[in-house]
């Protein structure tokens, strides 16, 4: 279902001892409307999106959310026009440069998912600064994904897992799903709880795709740069509300 900005409820009506999610993942879309209807050019869009990513984080630090994950750059936006490319990913090295310390000083530990081979070596080094800098933070867990596609990363799994067979450290017959997790870029982390789609579409778009089997879905009308803790926590509340049986029958 999906529903805008008045129907967002404030988060004193989440049901009493209500947990928020572990871990929240967020397809953030709209840049290019948003900038669209202002007369702008798409950058300006994706410049107002970074605005969104950051009060999103102080949003789930305040909430008490663990882990966060962004959808900040898909594998298939490299086929957008090389300007809106380059324009994106200096967007992202300048909020790294810029917003690190505070990151960091807040408790945040940022991690990238997704093939940074592809990118600047400029633009690599600066992502793996951040992971190297925030290393020790436990606060809140943010991992940007970056030219990422579920499918990719599932392909990149089953290989890995098919050359540990090879090599004779993995018995295939003892594949199971919780042994095939550990060669996904998310081993080791909790599965989102919570997916949030913003813009109006109901996709996944090859987001977590294995990772989001018995997320809660929630997708917005509002467009990614208005996007701030009114929304994210309105998000909490309604999740707060669905109940959860991950395949099995009501008790
Ligand atoms: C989708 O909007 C958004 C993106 C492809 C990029 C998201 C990037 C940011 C929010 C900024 C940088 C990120 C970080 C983590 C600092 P769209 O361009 O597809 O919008 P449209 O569907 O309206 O055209």
């Amino acid at each position: 279902m999906a529903f805008g900005k008045q129907d967002l409820q404030p988060l004193a009506s989440a049901p009493v001892g209500a947990q928020p999610p572990q871990h929240v993942a967020v397809i953030m879309d709209g840049n290019g409307r948003w900038a669209a209807a202002r007369g702008l050019p798409r950058v300006a869009g994706h410049r107002a999106g970074t605005q969104a990513v950051r009060r999103t984080i102080e949003a789930a630090i305040e909430a008490g959310v663990g882990w966060l994950t962004l959808y900040a750059f898909s594998s298939e936006n490299w086929r957008r026009p090389a300007e809106e490319v380059m324009e994106l990913t200096g967007l992202l090295r300048h909020f790294i440069r810029q917003e690190l310390a505070e990151l960091s000083r807040e408790g945040v530990r940022v991690r990238v998912l997704g093939d940074r081979a592809r990118f600047e070596p400029d633009t690599r080094a600066e992502l793996d600064r951040a992971e190297r800098t925030t290393l020790g933070n436990t606060r809140l867990n943010l991992n940007i994904a970056l030219s990422y596609g579920a499918r990719d990363e599932i392909a990149a799994a089953a290989r890995a897992a098919a050359q540990a067979a090879l090599d004779g450290t993995l018995d295939p017959a003892a594949l199971t799903v919780e042994r095939f997790e550990r060669f996904l870029s998310t081993a080791g982390m909790p599965d989102p709880d919570l997916m949030i789609r913003t813009s109006g579409e109901h996709r996944l778009s090859n987001f977590l795709l294995w990772q989001s089997a018995y997320a809660e879905l929630i997708f917005l009308d509002v467009l990614w740069p208005d996007f701030g803790p009114a929304e994210f926590n309105g998000a909490l509340v309604e999740f707060a509300r669905r109940e959860r049986r991950f395949g099995a029958r009501p008790a």
